[in-house]
């Protein structure tokens, strides 16, 4: 069932079923060079972060493929939550998710904030801009825990789950028309894994703005105490990341062959791994 059948729009202060009154209506702010600075990154606040700054870099290059990078103003005018989607073919993730608007991330900042249907404006505003450009529907790569938004809001805004990766991963999407063809994991995961070969790969990318520290400290981590030279293999394009060994793409840790991590860990896990006798 849609948000609006199920009333979520009203929880928006100064909004009714029927949409939006213009005052206290929430705003998106497109992400662009001039207001980057401005904006919240993901919780990074900093301007000097060299996370931000990749970011930024990162969203200029991929512009041209039709990202929006959207920033969701409270109607009170203050930055409450964050959707980053384009078309499926360019996703950063491990899809086929052609003729899809595919959506990598999805926040509302504070915990304060969320259930307030902020989440599912956001998820409309996708599905809007994917219905205008003639699209199939919109498509979410989710699991749980950490690192991506939580599939219930995607179930409760109409999204049905339709492909599954290992270990738990899930492909939800919502289709304009039945019949579309769905959107689908590639494959081949440990047949890309052992193209690693041995030794400890890290794979990065700057789609996420926090991966740059994580991959650095696990680097740091593994010279220092584990007298390991790892291998850094930065994902520059999409192609790169849908050709990636897991479903989430944008970050690994690889050991002689065996993933040791598919989402950025801390330094403090990644030495318990480690210790657990993979080394
Ligand atoms: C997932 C998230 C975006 C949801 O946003 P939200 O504004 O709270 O969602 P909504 O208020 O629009 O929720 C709509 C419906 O979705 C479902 N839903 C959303 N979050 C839910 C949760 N945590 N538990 C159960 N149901 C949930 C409910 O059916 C809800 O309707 P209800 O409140 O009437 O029961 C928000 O919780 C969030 O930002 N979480 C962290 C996301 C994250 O870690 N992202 C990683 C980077 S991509």
């Amino acid at each position: 069932m849609g948000a609006i059948a199920r009333g979520l729009y009203s929880k928006v202060p100064g909004a009714t079923k029927g949409g939006f009154p213009v005052p206290g209506r929430p705003q998106f702010v497109d992400a662009d060079a001039a207001n980057f600075d401005t904006l919240p990154c993901c919780g990074i606040k900093s301007p000097m972060h060299p996370g931000r700054r990749q970011k930024l870099c990162w969203l200029q290059a991929n512009a041209r493929f039709g990202l929006r990078a959207r920033t969701l103003l409270a109607p009170e005018g203050q930055p409450a939550g964050y959707i980053e989607y384009l078309p499926g073919e360019f996703a950063w993730r491990g899809v086929d998710a052609g003729g899809y608007m595919f959506i990598h991330c999805l926040w509302i900042y504070s915990r304060q904030q969320q259930r307030r249907g902020w989440g599912s404006v956001m998820v409309q505003a996708c599905l809007e801009d994917a219905k205008k450009a003639g699209m199939r529907g919109a498509a979410v790569l989710v699991r749980d825990g950490p690192w991506l938004a939580d599939r219930r809001l995607f179930l409760a805004n109409g999204f049905e789950a339709v492909d599954m990766a290992p270990p738990d991963y899930q492909l939800l999407a919502k289709k304009f028309r039945a019949g579309a063809a769905n959107p689908a994991f590639k494959r081949g995961w440990d047949r890309k894994l052992a193209q690693y070969g041995r030794g400890l790969t890290i794979l990065r990318s700057s789609q996420c703005p926090h991966i740059a520290k994580f991959a650095a400290d696990i680097v740091e981590t593994a010279e220092k105490r584990y007298q390991l030279a790892p291998r850094v293999v930065d994902l520059v394009s999409c192609r790169d990341a849908q050709d990636a060994p897991t479903p989430y793409a944008i970050f690994a840790v690889i050991h002689n062959g065996r993933l040791l991590a598919d989402h950025p860990i801390s330094r403090t896990r990644f030495c318990n791994i480690m210790n657990k006798g993979v080394a």
